[in-house]
């Protein structure tokens, strides 16, 4: 495995907000610990509580969160739908974690509006994990993909990787291109006209002197395409029903598909699926959207032990 981090690095009392917060050494010593996390359940976080704050749907984020969090001792509270908290009294964000905050040592929250966790950070001196906001960022996602990369392809530079589906609204995207800018691969850009990525990324991507291109067409992407990974075309964030209408069926990648680009490719995808990756797929050597899953609960103990301060040693 090449990419390994430089040794250990105190993330004591950080939040998990933005990858753009995470140097390239941070997010190394993130995924080299959660390596040492595989396999291992110890009671490393006992009388430790995290605090989910889930207003939005998830299943492998929160029940990811809560397995590591048992897994190594801890236990979590929290809601897993807003409208059975006093959010639906009409209480603020901002009341809610100063609440919250005293009932746990870490706080967890995935929320529709762009900043929220941001905001819920600035309220508390508990490290906030950003478990998804909006369209903007889902860091947990990144460090989980990256740890799937490296462990498929043994290392996150030099990679041909094409993102396909919806790149405009989705914060799977957008937090792993970011994070990407950190090495040097080259990046493919596949999506529907009215789903293209927000300019401020490519922008970024031109800083960093990313090689990149963007497409509408599937096979457009190089024939020696290492990474493949696609995205839901997302309903609930389309402010207008007609245009999603247009765009929901724009890709549906599946044998057929894999065959004629050829070659040794990784099929990743955040999940949950629709039709855009077939079942099909699903025992292709290269699947590897089930492993992401996995790895959430491996890549997350590790959060929660390097935001907590607490070690193996
Ligand atoms: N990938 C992901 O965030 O899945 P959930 O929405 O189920 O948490």
């Amino acid at each position: 495995v090449t990419n390994k981090g430089t040794g250990t690095l105190s993330l004591e009392g950080r939040d998990l907000v933005s990858m753009r917060d995470y140097s390239r050494d941070d997010l190394l010593a993130i995924l080299d610990e959660a390596q040492r996390f595989e396999g291992r359940d110890e009671p490393l976080l006992a009388g430790k509580v995290l605090g989910s704050l889930f207003f939005e749907p998830s299943t492998r984020t929160n029940l990811s969160f809560a397995s590591a969090m048992q897994r190594l001792g801890g236990s979590m509270i929290g809601f897993a739908d807003s409208k059975v908290s006093s959010t639906a009294k009409g209480e603020s964000l901002v009341d809610t974690i100063r609440v919250v905050e005293n009932y746990c040592d870490i706080i967890l929250i995935r929320h529709p509006l762009e900043g929220a966790a941001r905001l819920a950070a600035e309220c508390t001196t508990r490290p906030v994990v950003n478990a998804g906001d909006g369209t903007n960022q889902h860091p947990t996602q990144t460090l989980l993909d990256l740890y799937t990369i490296r462990q498929r392809r043994g290392r996150l530079d030099n990679l041909k990787i094409a993102f396909i589906g919806d790149l405009k609204y989705s914060r799977t995207v957008h937090s792993l291109i970011e994070t990407l800018t950190h090495f040097d691969n080259e990046i493919f850009l596949v999506s529907p006209q009215s789903l293209r990525i927000p300019p401020e990324f490519i922008e970024e991507l031109d800083a960093r002197g990313t090689v990149y291109s963007e497409d509408e067409d599937f096979f457009s992407i190089a024939p020696d395409v290492d990474i493949l990974y696609t995205t839901r075309i997302q309903q609930e964030r389309f402010p207008d029903p007609v245009e999603y209408e247009k765009v929901k069926n724009a890709y549906r990648i599946d044998r057929e598909a894999i065959e004629r680009i050829g070659g040794d490719v990784t099929l990743m995808h955040p999940l949950p699926r629709l039709a855009e990756i077939s079942r099909d797929l699903d025992d292709h050597p290269g699947a590897a959207y089930f492993d992401q899953a996995r790895n959430g609960v491996t890549v997350r103990k590790a959060v929660l032990c390097m935001l907590l301060g607490v070690s193996h040693d």
